[in-house]
């Protein structure tokens, strides 16, 4: 299926598989894939890492800004990870103690200034599919096409607990479910462009999905919208 030169926003809450279906469009489509919380993640690590968040969430605000204006390099390898000048961060970003802080970290409004800015350099070419909380509503609000991945609550802790797990990191259920709900909670309250449902997304319900189904869901979207015969 030959799909045009067009921007994918694929938002929703944590651990619903946002990133999974849009490394699988990048893939199925070539297309590039943008993992935006990636980034959030990146100047999360960056804060604990220099001192300018404490292990409760307080933000050294005025610190953080300084060092962002300094300039972060802060960016996405040729091999599609995350890295901070020439060190690969991948890793560190996707730990249970970069999640726990980087809720808060993405309400800064600086913070997602600075985000916003990389993520539409990235994505100035087109034929780009970007994953994360307001991509559709505020990123990309022109995005030809909008996706919003929900899942059902248990699902979703189940999933990012198999993640940790197999990071060989050694979860707690509990634990992870409290965070994926402080999180929700934290992403769609907050002031600067909350997560919501951008009103022409399409919805897809994954829970009881697997990939080849959402694949195909999401081809079947494509043509319909864009009149895509094959
Ligand atoms: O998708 P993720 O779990 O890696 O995202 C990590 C955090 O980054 C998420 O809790 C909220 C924030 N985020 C955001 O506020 N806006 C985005 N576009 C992407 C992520």
């Amino acid at each position: 299926m030959i799909v045009p030169d067009i921007i994918i926003a694929v938002d929703g809450f944590s651990g619903t598989g946002k990133s999974t279906l849009a490394k699988l469009i990048a893939e199925e489509f070539s297309f590039l894939y943008l993992d935006s919380g990636a980034l959030y993640r990146g100047v999360t690590l960056f804060a604990q890492e220099n001192g300018y968040i404490d292990g409760d969430n307080n933000i050294d605000l005025d610190g953080l800004k300084a060092a962002l204006d300094k300039g972060l390099d802060l960016h996405f390898g040729s091999d599609g990870k995350t890295y901070i000048g020439d060190r690969c961060i991948e890793k560190e970003i996707r730990s249970l103690k970069v999640s726990s802080s980087v809720s808060p970290i993405a309400t800064v409004p600086f913070v997602r200034a600075f985000v916003d800015d990389k993520l539409h350099y990235f994505g100035r070419n087109g034929r780009v599919v970007m994953d994360g909380r307001d991509i559709g509503t505020a990123v990309f609000p022109y995005a030809q096409l909008k996706i919003f991945v929900v899942a059902k609550p248990e699902v979703r802790a189940q999933r990012r607990f198999d993640e940790l797990a197999a990071k060989g990191e050694n979860p707690v259920m509990a634990d992870v479910a409290r965070n994926l709900e402080e999180r929700d909670y934290i992403d769609s309250h907050r002031e600067t462009n909350p997560l919501r449902r951008a009103e022409d997304a399409f919805v897809l319900d994954n829970s009881d999905m697997n990939l080849h189904e959402e694949i195909v869901w999401t081809q079947g979207v494509i043509q319909g919208k864009f009149g895509i015969l094959e």
